[in-house]
């Protein structure tokens, strides 16, 4: 990328970022991660510039920082901003988590409100270590040794997974993806099973309770094939008299 090329393209973040604010969002975040342009300046398995944007990994998130401060300055300053990272490559010679909180602390100097954790998609033979939760330790670790607000991701699977995220102090927020492909109602469901108050839109709001499933949850099943057996309980579902 030539000078001229990075221009450019911190330009096209810059109106990117105009746009999302006129359009209203609540939250901006930008992408450093999974091997897409500013990750690949970060990662120095594809970082390989021989100029002040490559070599160390303060040169190699420079050109990252500079698109983060010129979106950050057309940014509504109330609302907040999150970068998404791969904190890992999981390939030798690769970003290592310590490498993560560097990163995390730097964006977090310029104005980023909140780092999105996911890891790797840098090269094609990373080698990951897959498992339920398993990106949630570098979440951990940013949040308990840089000190910045993160955000857990991936096969984070239910509330309960959520939940004890949240209450160990491992995260700020958890990010949910193939569990809304399951279940495109999955945080209304999380709540009603957990009672919490959420406004269902009103098409749905007769849905929002769990429907009975167990053996003894009520009301009791209707066993009855003659009509009237269990009198006024069905007297009522009897079509109106036709005189
Ligand atoms: C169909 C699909 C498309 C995705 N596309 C992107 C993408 O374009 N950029 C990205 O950073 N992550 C993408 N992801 C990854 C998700 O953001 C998330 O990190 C990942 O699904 C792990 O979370 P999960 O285990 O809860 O699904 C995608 C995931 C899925 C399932």
């Amino acid at each position: 990328m030539s000078r001229a090329d990075m221009e450019l393209v911190k330009d096209q973040f810059v109106a990117a970022t105009q746009m999302a604010a006129r359009a209203g969002f609540d939250l901006l975040e930008l992408h450093c991660a999974h091997g897409y342009l500013l990750a690949s300046f970060i990662s120095p398995l594809t970082n390989l510039r021989q100029d002040e944007y490559g070599g160390t990994l303060d040169n190699r998130l420079r050109y990252p920082l500079e698109v983060f401060d010129a979106m950050r300055a057309q940014w509504p300053a109330g609302k907040p901003m999150s970068v998404r990272i791969s904190a890992v490559d999981w390939y030798e010679g690769g970003l290592s988590a310590e490498d993560s909180v560097q990163v995390a602390r730097a964006f977090a100097t310029h104005g980023a409100d909140a780092m999105d954790v996911s890891t790797g998609q840098t090269v094609v033979d990373e080698q990951p270590s897959f498992g339920r939760s398993y990106q949630t330790p570098f979440a951990d670790r940013i949040r308990n040794v840089a000190g910045v607000v993160t955000i857990a991701v991936g096969a984070i699977s239910g509330y309960d997974d959520v939940n004890s995220i949240i209450l160990a102090g491992r995260a700020d927020l958890c990010a949910l993806g193939r569990a809304h492909l399951y279940d495109p109602y999955w945080t209304l469901h999380a709540a009603a099973e957990q009672d919490v108050a959420l406004s269902w839109p009103v098409q749905f709001q007769r849905g929002s309770r769990k429907p009975p499933s167990g053996r003894a949850d009520g009301p009791r099943p209707r066993l009855e094939l003659i009509r009237g057996a269990t009198k006024s309980r069905h007297r009522r579902w009897r079509p109106a008299p036709s005189h």
